[in-house]
């Protein structure tokens, strides 16, 4: 199976599903979509021997429109599963349509709490003792999504932004493999929001 990851910055959670793929006959990352120019993942991705497609939002005058590029890349790869890996944009409904059930998520603590882009500072300054991680089904609504997997951890008294997301980035990068291996054996059975691992 053909797998595409969808990045804007970084690309630690590409890398893991990468490295961790090597290993793994059925299946491999052949594309990075990115929508960021200065995105670090484009290095990881050219190191890696991924190929990058750069679609930037700016060049198109609507988001079907860059959408649609977006999903002739994909079917020029023949691409099955579609894993968000910190891709700063709400995926649209007709994208969703045409890859209902095959797009993956990752979110930085136990959904539903704390949704949106800062989730790590959120779960901080509210005060929470745990936290964690979430991989999840993409569906219409902004982390939603059936969830495949969870990890929850600790937050410690003296945590930080930087070190809390340094112990979520740790655990991230074992769940979204754990969960993309999952997608491509056939395991996870999705019945309305609940998703059993069989
Ligand atoms: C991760 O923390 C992920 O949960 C969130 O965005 C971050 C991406 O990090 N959606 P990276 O670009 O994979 O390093």
């Amino acid at each position: 199976m053909n797998i595409a990851v969808f990045c804007s910055g970084n690309g630690s959670n590409f890398q893991a599903i990468a490295d961790n793929l090597k290993s793994f006959q059925p299946a491999k990352v052949a594309l990075m979509v990115c929508d960021n120019p200065k995105a670090y993942a484009l290095e990881r991705a050219k190191r890696a021997g991924v190929k990058t497609v750069l679609v930037e939002r700016k060049n198109f005058n609507s988001k079907d429109e860059y959408e649609a590029k977006i999903i002739a890349n994909l079917e020029q790869e023949q691409i099955g599963l579609i894993c968000l890996a910190g891709y700063m944009r709400l995926v649209g409904p007709k994208f969703i349509k045409r890859y209902r059930h095959k797009i993956l998520n990752i979110h930085p603590a136990l959904l539903p709490a704390f949704k949106g882009t800062h989730a790590v500072l959120d779960a901080l300054d509210y005060g929470a003792k745990v936290s964690g991680v979430t991989v999840h089904f993409v569906d219409e609504e902004m982390d939603r999504g059936p969830i495949i997997l969870q990890q929850a951890l600790e937050i410690k008294a003296d945590d930080t932004e930087d070190s809390l997301a340094e112990r979520i980035h740790r655990i991230e990068h074992q769940l979204y493999p754990e969960a993309v291996r999952l997608f491509v054996e056939g395991k996870l059975k999705i019945a309305g929001r609940k998703v059993k691992i069989c």
